[in-house]
């Protein structure tokens, strides 16, 4: 590890730390890692269920199907991830009923100190958590997945990009300028008869700008109308190119 300061601490708390074995030892997150830019712990919930068969559920109050995560455990694995480190943890809760995660909300985590993110499971999580030990709730879709683990990974990775990356990459990338990003092409210049743009072969800049400001907005328009029309409209590029 190199000597950079760590930026921000992330302390998981699961049922499958084995599912982070591979996600968060490759590519990009692995890099900030190896760097100290982040540092991760993973924590299973269930070392924190004190009784002899370790249980972290049980049945809903007032019946229905399923079962739910306890509060007791969880309450325990916060209070202790929280008793090692030195700034007061932000606890998140990976839920679907949560924020919506978008590139605002992910550059916003990046910026926290300590987070502890919970990955719910089974039905869901004994409600007195929500109330009473967690900061934010995030979501990170309309659908339902099986475990929080997953999402976490998701919400990780997306703020490992905004601490690895230059600021000027980030802001270019679909979603964080408000339009999607044009389309890109490397070499061969020809594959199959299938042909680069001859725009992008001409050496002329100002044309190559224009043509990739025109795609981006055109496909915004057509494929992502709802996301921030306002800003592509402010871009003011011809979109009929
Ligand atoms: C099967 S889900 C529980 C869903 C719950 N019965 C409901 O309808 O809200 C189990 C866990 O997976 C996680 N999860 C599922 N879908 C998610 C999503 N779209 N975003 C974030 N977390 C999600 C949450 O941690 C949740 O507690």
């Amino acid at each position: 590890m190199s000597d950079t300061i760590v930026k921000v601490h992330i302390d998981i708390l699961t049922l499958f730390p084995r599912m982070f074995e591979g996600p968060l030892d490759e590519g990009m997150v692995k890099r900030a890692r190896d760097r100290g830019v982040v540092s991760i712990t993973v924590h299973n919930i269930r070392d924190y269920a004190h009784d002899k068969h370790f249980t972290v559920d049980d049945r809903s109050y007032g019946g229905g199907r399923g079962m739910i995560l306890k509060v007791e455990p969880l309450c325990r694995a916060i209070e202790d991830v929280k008793s090692k480190v030195k700034q007061d943890s932000f606890v998140v809760l990976l839920s679907p009923q949560g924020r919506p995660l978008s590139m605002d909300l992910a550059l916003e985590l990046s910026k926290k100190q300590n987070l502890i993110f919970i990955c719910g499971h089974y039905e869901g999580v004994d409600e007195r958590v929500r109330e009473n030990l967690v900061h934010d709730e995030i979501s990170i879709g309309d659908y339902i997945l099986s475990g929080g683990e997953l999402p976490a990974m998701v919400v990780i990775d997306v703020m490992v990009r905004f601490l690895m990356l230059d600021k000027e990459v980030v802001e270019k990338d679909s979603y964080a300028s408000g339009i999607l990003e044009y389309p890109q092409y490397t070499r061969p210049s020809t594959y199959h008869g299938w042909e680069v743009p001859p725009v992008l072969l001409s050496g002329d800049h100002s044309e190559i700008v224009r043509w990739r400001s025109g795609q981006a907005m055109r496909r915004t328009y057509e494929r992502r109308p709802d996301i921030r029309i306002k800003k592509v409209e402010e871009h003011g590029a011809d979109i009929r190119r």
